[in-house]
């Protein structure tokens, strides 16, 4: 039994996608999510940038006394999980790729034709390409990063045309050329968008990581004896820029009226000088 928070970040509002599947799944686990909404986007940035970001981020959720970090994010699970991973070996760290790249080896036949549509920094990792490959070779994987969709969906443009334009463009020739069957949505920030993509490519099977890390999640806090049995405590989300968009999602997460949610502006100065208290 454990009743210290699980600690989630992302480069902004993406990582918030996981939540609702977390607290469908395990409803007692408390959360604190750190969104770093005034340096979003991280998939464009240098891998040395990414890092440093993480790691700060990283030792903040630690001085929180978080019992796992979840790396709702797959820019970051693709440059630094091992970094994180050394950092804090009593903590367990958990990436949000390799979940997914379980669930498409699981789930499809070497007829399929796979897609993976991320971040610049993710499609270059191609850990998502290697790991599946590894599990299973006879599998036809096919990747694109869609950079642009992350600032969008950071600024809310959402159900408009202008996202349906932009997932046009980055996606028409890419589906169809390969003729893609199944996509895998390789960014957390992607299942905002989910409802535009189906209604595009209804004939697309989506496979969501925010879905999938839960199991990851479930397995480790089971294998460790660590679920929690405490819902007093609150659920506290921390934005380095507190927006319009990011407390708008929570209160859409948590709506209802016993729910038990905190959100703070935190910039990453007052964050780091927290954690080296
Ligand atoms: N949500 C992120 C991911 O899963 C972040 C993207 C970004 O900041 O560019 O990759």
């Amino acid at each position: 039994m454990d009743n210290r928070p699980i600690g989630f970040f992302d480069s902004g509002l993406g990582g918030l996608t996981c939540i609702p599947h977390l607290t469908k799944a395990l409803p007692e686990e408390k959360i604190i999510y750190f969104g770093d909404t005034a340096r979003t986007p991280y998939g464009s940035k240098a891998t040395s940038t990414i890092r440093n970001f993480s790691l700060q981020i990283a030792d903040f959720l630690v001085q929180n006394d978080v019992k796992m970090i979840v790396i709702a994010c797959n820019t970051v699970s693709a440059t630094c999980l091992e970094d994180l991973q050394m950092r804090f070996p009593e903590i367990p760290v958990v990436g949000i790729i390799k979940p997914a790249v379980q669930r498409v080896a699981e789930s499809c036949n070497e007829e399929n034709r796979v897609g993976i549509i991320g971040t610049k920094v993710t499609i270059r990792s191609e850990q998502y390409k290697s790991l599946i490959l590894n599990l299973r070779n006879d599998l036809n994987i096919y990747s694109t990063p869609c950079p642009a969709f992350v600032p969008l969906i950071e600024e809310g443009i959402i159900k408009n045309e202008i996202m349906d334009m932009c997932i046009k463009y980055y996606l028409d020739d890419f589906v169809n050329k390969n003729q893609i069957d199944t996509l895998v949505l390789g960014c957390t920030h992607y299942p905002l968008i989910r409802e535009n993509i189906e209604k595009i490519y209804p004939e697309l099977r989506i496979i969501d990581p925010s879905e999938e890390i839960i199991n990851s999640i479930r397995t480790i806090l089971e294998e460790r004896d660590m679920f929690a049995d405490n819902s007093e405590a609150e659920n506290v989300f921390y934005a380095s820029d507190l927006s319009e968009n990011f407390t708008n999602m929570i209160n859409t997460i948590f709506d209802s009226p016993n729910a038990k949610v905190m959100f703070k502006n935190l910039d990453i100065e007052s964050a780091k000088a927290l954690a080296e208290e």
